[in-house]
This record gives C-alpha cells, structure tokens and sequence, in this order.
C-alpha cells in the first residue's frame, strides 16, 4: 500500500522491528539510557539547546501543553491562522480561556510578516502569538523566521506547532530563536503515532513560572524533573521510544541537511508531476509545503469517489480535504520515509484513476 497522507507516515522498517522488544522498567536504568539519547539526538534534529521534553500523547497534546504551561486565563493572544490547524491552536487557547484574536489569512496562503507585525503592534498586550510552522490542511508552510522575528521584536513569545515540517523540513529553533516548538512521532519522525516533542527555551520557561491555566498531566516543569531523572512523570509510551530510538540513528546517518534535500526534491517533483497531469496547486507555490501537497480536484469530479478508486483499485491512500476544503482538494503526504518512485507511483496512479472519475489529465 502507497501510504500518502501527511501522517501517520510509513514507518521505518528498523522502528517497526524494535517496537517488538519486550517492556522495561520505566523507572529504571534502561530507560533512562534510551530517554536521555532519544532526548539528545530528538535536540539535534530541533537544532536546539534548549530543553526537549517528550510527552506520550499526540501532536495536540503537546499543543495544548503549548498552552497551558506559558499563558493564564485572559492573557490576549494572537493566533495566526491559514488553515485548520491554526485554527486549532486557537480552539484550545480557548478553551483554556485565553483571550485570542485571530489574524486569518486565506487558505492556501501564507501569512505576511506586515500584517503580523501590524497586529501585534495594535496591541501592546499580546503574551504569545500561536502560529503553525506548515499548515497540513493546505500544504503551506510559513515564513516561520520572519514571523518569529516580529513577535520578538514586539516582546511576544513565539509558540510554534512544528507538528507537521520539524524533521522534514528546516526549522533551526536556536537560529530562529523560537521559544516554544511542538512536534508529534507519526509525521517526519518515521514511527508511530503516540509521542508529541515540545522544546522550551529560557524565555519560555519564565511565562511558565508566571502561567496559571490548569494544568496536571502536560505540566512541563513535571516532566523537566522526570527528565533530569531520565524519567517521564507517567508511564510512557515505552515501544515507540524503542521506535523512536532507532529512528533517529537513521536519521543522523542521513544528516539533517540530506533529509531536508530529499523532501525539497521530493516536494517539487510532486509539484511538477501534478501539474504536469493539468491539475492545479491550492498552495501560493512561494511558500509551498515540501512535506504535503493540496491538489484543487477538478471541476466535476467528485474528490471521495477518487480517493475511494485510489484506494480500493491502486493501492494509493491519499488524504482529503478538511473542514472548508471537503471534498475541494485532496493532498498527498510526502514526508519521513519517502523517495522519488512513491511519488512517481502515485502520479501513476492518478494517471490512471482520473479519466474514470471524469478528468482526462493532460499527459494520460
Ligand atoms: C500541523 C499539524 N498540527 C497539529 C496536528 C495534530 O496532531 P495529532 O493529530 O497528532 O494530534 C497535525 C496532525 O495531523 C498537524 O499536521
């Protein structure tokens, strides 16, 4: 089966093997040697020094850690949005009582540093801005430096949901000084869904120690003492640290650089092959995701019928759209375990779905 959606991805045969192994004591040694160098290794890929802290739970577990661990009720955020997972982010400030204020850009842009910039300046009361590196909803990924750029100027802490580009495509936490970024397991990481990944920097540790919104099981400051111990402060999802473990050794002997190459590559063949079949791209292609594609389904066509023919006749899964954007795109994963010939296949594969569903592609 050609797995293509933007998560839960392929995993690596190695992580697969390893999940296999027999259960250890959470609390003793074993663990800690795994943790600790699934931690350091889990660092050099955020290229970080900042703290990393692993939490079971899913990529929205560890935004709501996001969440909860710096802000208070009331504080004013303003959540950047452009596309349903920023959308997202600011459900959960929320409902934790934040006071958010979106800034919405259309979906398939990307947002624009001025208008950031000129949000956060009308208001000097701005603690944080919730942004999302890549929006998987529509295959854009943002100007995270530059925005990132503004709310530090501006004196607001930048909280990123990574969940989706961190590992697949750069995003240098120190360099771009960032001073919460969240990440999950079952997207560029090549394992199974079950693990968020949050780094904390200093900044961010201190609106922790201000940050009053309740909080028991995602409290980072319980797991930063765990992690001291080489502990989690809960039983952890101990088969995908095995998983994970394994995966990053892979990782780091592709190198960093070699792995953000091959998605780029990847990215832009993808891009090519769809519009070379006379498809057209949801994504402003100046800040297209190199980790997910939004294809427009053409005019007549109905997307669940092709997705189901995909599936069913060619082995190919392929994601929908969501919220808004049902049944207007479908998008193709091609992030963590991913080469040039599932892409090919894919196409392929569309190459020959499409004229049945009412689209004859230009190079059928
Ligand atoms: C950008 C982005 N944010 C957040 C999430 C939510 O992660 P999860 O589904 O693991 O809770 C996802 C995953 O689909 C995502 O792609």
């Amino acid at each position: 089966m050609n797995l293509r959606i933007p998560g839960p991805t392929p995993c690596a045969q190695e992580a697969l093997t390893a999940m296999s192994r027999q259960m250890i004591n959470h609390r003793g040694p074993e663990f800690g040697e795994i943790s600790t160098r699934v931690t350091s290794r889990v660092q050099e890929v955020f290229q970080t020094k900042n703290d990393v802290l692993i939490l079971t739970t899913s990529g929205t577990g560890g935004m709501e850690a996001a969440v909860v661990n710096f802000l208070s009720a009331g504080d004013e955020v303003l959540c950047v949005i452009i596309g349903a997972f920023g959308d997202r982010f600011s459900e959960i400030a929320k409902a934790y009582g934040a006071k958010a204020t979106l800034l919405s850009f259309e979906w398939g842009k990307a947002a624009d540093p001025d208008e950031v910039d000129k949000a956060l300046a009308a208001n000097p009361n701005y603690k944080a801005m919730l942004v999302t590196h890549n929006e998987t909803s529509t295959g854009v990924t943002n100007p995270l430096e530059e925005l990132a750029r503004v709310a530090r100027k501006r004196g607001v802490l930048t909280i990123v949901d990574a969940v989706s580009s961190m590992s697949a495509i750069p995003c240098p936490v120190d360099k771009w000084d960032l001073d919460v970024v969240v990440t999950g397991s079952q997207k560029g990481w090549m394992v199974p869904p079950g693990l968020a990944m949050v780094s904390i920097n200093e900044r961010g540790w201190k609106a922790y120690e201000g940050a009053k919104m309740p909080r028991f099981y995602f409290d980072l400051g319980k797991a930063k003492s765990s992690a001291e111990k080489g502990q989690t402060p809960w039983t952890p999802a101990v088969s995908i640290y095995y998983a994970l473990d394994v995966a990053l050794e892979m990782m780091l002997k592709e190198g960093l650089e070699s792995i953000f190459a091959r998605h780029a590559r990847i990215g832009e063949l993808t891009r090519q092959q769809v519009k070379a079949l006379g498809l057209e791209i949801l994504a402003d292609e100046r800040f297209a995701s190199n980790t997910v594609t939004a294809v427009k389904v053409p005019e007549g066509v109905d997307g669940k019928a092709l997705n189901k023919m995909m599936r069913e006749e060619y082995n190919t899964v392929l994601a929908g759209g969501q919220a808004a954007l049902m049944g207007k795109i479908f998008r193709i994963g091609h992030l963590g375990l991913v080469s040039e010939t599932d892409i090919l296949n894919c196409v392929d594969a569309l190459k020959q779905a499409l004229p049945r569903v009412g689209f004859t592609p230009a190079k059928a």
